[in-house]
């Protein structure tokens, strides 16, 4: 049994993962703000610390004594971070800083393993599809820009103190507690909570760009095997890893699967394209399935009326 920090644990991932750690044994100890994370989501058997990860001395006191850390805390939307650039630049990058910097003294002699969430943002508007970790990777916004920023910090921390660190490239995460009340929420949410509704589902941009969705138990499953695989690294070690299915679905065809699951009839419109939208994203999942053995098991209809329920 082992002790994790989940910063991030009342989220929609991390609350999940939370779940699954427990699950599996070990004690868990959640760091989150509740800015869009609610208590509802963390499971009781947890220890919620409410702070904020900018803040360097509340991180070092939730990391003291932990055996390892799955660091998801962040603003997750993409069109947010255009409108609060540097807001969420603190968030998103200064905080992860804060957190690797206590990773580095939290068990004295050997600094302990973070699990963190990157994000496929970091590839920006790359057309080399799939897209693979070696590739190159120009972010076309200030939250993929901030992703790709905490993976070049985590590559410096294991060379300046031997760090372990694992950035998880999420594609597009979908499935239970993921909040559709936000329109800052991921699109599979805002659809399918509008489609039960009976609200039209409003397509930004004519549709055609596309994303490659996984189910956030696919995902938390991820996070498991590259939590094991640090702990198996000697020191000094830091690698991206796409978690992914390999699929690409544009949102046309996303809202059309959304109204046949849920049955709903309600209309189909268009508003202006979203500044920072990447036009194209699907990943290759063969790295994480060769140096994690992961490999996504969920299908994005099968996962659908997972979301469709919950809601
Ligand atoms: P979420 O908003 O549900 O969870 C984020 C959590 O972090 C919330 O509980 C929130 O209250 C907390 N938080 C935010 N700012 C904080 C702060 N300053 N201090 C402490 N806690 C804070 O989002 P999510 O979808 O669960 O995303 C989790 C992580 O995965 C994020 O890092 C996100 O960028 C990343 N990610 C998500 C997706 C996706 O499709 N959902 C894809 C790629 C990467
Ligand atoms: C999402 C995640 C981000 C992650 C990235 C990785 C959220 C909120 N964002 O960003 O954390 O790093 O994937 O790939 O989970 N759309 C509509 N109508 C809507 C809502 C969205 O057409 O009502 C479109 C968007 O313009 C976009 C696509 O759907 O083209 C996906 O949008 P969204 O779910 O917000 O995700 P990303 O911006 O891809």
């Amino acid at each position: 049994m082992r002790c994790y920090l989940v910063t991030g644990g009342c989220g929609f991932i991390g609350s999940h993962l939370v779940d699954r750690l427990l699950a599996d044994g070990h004690d868990v100890r959640v760091l989150d703000d509740l800015s869009s994370g609610r208590r509802e989501n963390l499971n009781e058997r947890a220890t919620l610390i409410v702070g904020d990860v900018c803040d360097a001395a509340v991180v070092k006191s939730a990391m003291d004594g932990a055996d390892g850390c799955f660091h998801l805390a962040a603003v997750s939307s993409v069109q947010r971070s255009t409108e609060a650039w540097a807001a969420t630049h603190s968030i998103n990058q200064t905080g992860a800083i804060n957190l690797f910097e206590a990773a580095r003294s939290a068990a004295g002699a050997r600094p302990v393993p973070v699990v963190f969430a990157s994000s496929a943002a970091v590839y920006g508007d790359s057309e080399a599809l799939p897209l693979q970790e070696a590739g190159v990777a120009l972010p076309i916004s200030p939250y993929g820009a901030d992703k790709l920023g905490c993976e070049f910090h985590a590559r410096a921390a294991a060379r300046v103190f031997e760090g372990r660190f694992a950035g998880l490239r999420f594609f597009n995460v979908f499935g239970p507690r993921q909040d559709p009340a936000s329109p800052y929420s991921g699109v599979i949410s805002i659809f399918a909570d509008r489609a039960l509704r009976g609200l039209d589902l409003m397509i930004f941009g004519d549709g055609e760009q596309v994303r490659d969705f996984i189910h956030v138990s696919d995902v938390v499953r991820c996070m498991a095997k590259a939590m094991a695989f640090l702990e198996g690294q000697p020191s000094g070690y830091f690698s991206p890893f796409n978690v992914c299915r390999g699929e690409r679905v544009s949102v046309n065809m996303l809202a059309q699967a959304v109204l046949r699951a849920s049955g709903s009839t309600v209309p189909i419109s268009h508003g202006p394209a979203r500044c920072g939208d990447i036009r194209y994203s699907q990943g290759d999942p063969a790295h994480s399935q060769s140096v994690l053995g992961f490999a996504a098991e969920i299908t994005l209809i099968q996962g659908l009326t997972d979301a469709l329920t919950w809601i």
